[in-house]
């Protein structure tokens, strides 16, 4: 469900994280929708792609574990929702679960998607992560939704949500390992406005300088790293 003037609050002083996320947008809402959605389903996809879908899991299964088995009366947003898998499994322990995403199609999808009769339940809302409007939480999970932004875009918005969060925030970040620092330089090298935009791959200690710069409150923990084929992700933890 599109909600007008859930625009996020960074735009007026960092045109970065505005172009970057309507870049992101184009992509999961036009270019790249149907591919995401299948791999995202069971349906059958090529070797390469079934390892992707295999790391996310694990990487899913991870960042859940962060959280408390059973999460009834806790409000958890999940910053970048995507088809809604991560919301399923909020809601299937009971958290009452804000499931926003940049993409309205992908937003539909996750809708379509989400099994009736979980304990909990989940609003999904089209829309800046970042928003004023989504209130406050108990918990953040941001799965591959930064992956995109450049450090001082992710220490601001860790900010933001920080400041709205009691708990943790729970994410990850494209690691600085040398297959993905040659993506990156690739993708500097060769821009391609269809592509998916390029992942900025990120060193956890140079992330931390840049939170302490944006004063944003919290303590930085590295969790484990999930490397399965081409999916290589990094899960980190904000906490107050
Ligand atoms: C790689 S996908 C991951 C989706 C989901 N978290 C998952 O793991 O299946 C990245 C998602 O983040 C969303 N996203 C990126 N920037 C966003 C922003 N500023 N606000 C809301 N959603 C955003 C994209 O639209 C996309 O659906």
């Amino acid at each position: 469900m599109p909600v007008p003037g859930l625009t996020g609050d960074l735009s007026a002083r960092n045109g970065g994280w505005t172009r970057t996320r309507d870049r992101v947008e184009t992509y999961f809402d036009r270019t790249a929708t149907r591919t995401w959605e299948r791999l995202t389903s069971d349906a059958p996809v090529s070797r390469i792609r079934e390892t992707v879908r295999r790391g996310r899991d694990t990487m899913r299964a991870q960042l859940l574990g962060r959280l408390p088995s059973d999460l009834r009366g806790a409000r958890v947003l999940d910053a970048g929702c995507g088809t809604g898998q991560m919301a399923a499994e909020l809601a299937a322990r009971g958290a009452d679960v804000v499931a926003v995403d940049i993409s309205p199609a992908l937003v539909g999808i996750a809708e379509a998607r989400l099994p009736a009769g979980l304990p909990g339940r989940v609003r999904f809302l089209s829309g800046d992560m970042l928003a004023a409007d989504l209130g406050s939480f108990d918990h953040v999970m941001a799965m591959d939704s930064l992956i995109y932004y450049d450090r001082h875009d992710i220490a601001r918005a860790l900010g933001t949500l920080g400041r709205r969060t009691r708990g943790g925030i729970v994410f990850t970040v494209a690691p600085r390992t040398p297959l993905l620092m040659a993506m990156w330089r690739a993708g500097q090298v060769f821009p391609r406005a269809d592509r998916s935009p390029t992942m900025i791959p990120h060193a956890p200690a140079a992330l931390g300088k840049a939170l302490h710069r944006a004063e944003a409150p919290g303590r930085l923990a590295r969790l484990d790293r999930v490397t399965s084929g081409f999916y290589i992700s990094q899960a980190l933890e904000l906490t107050q």
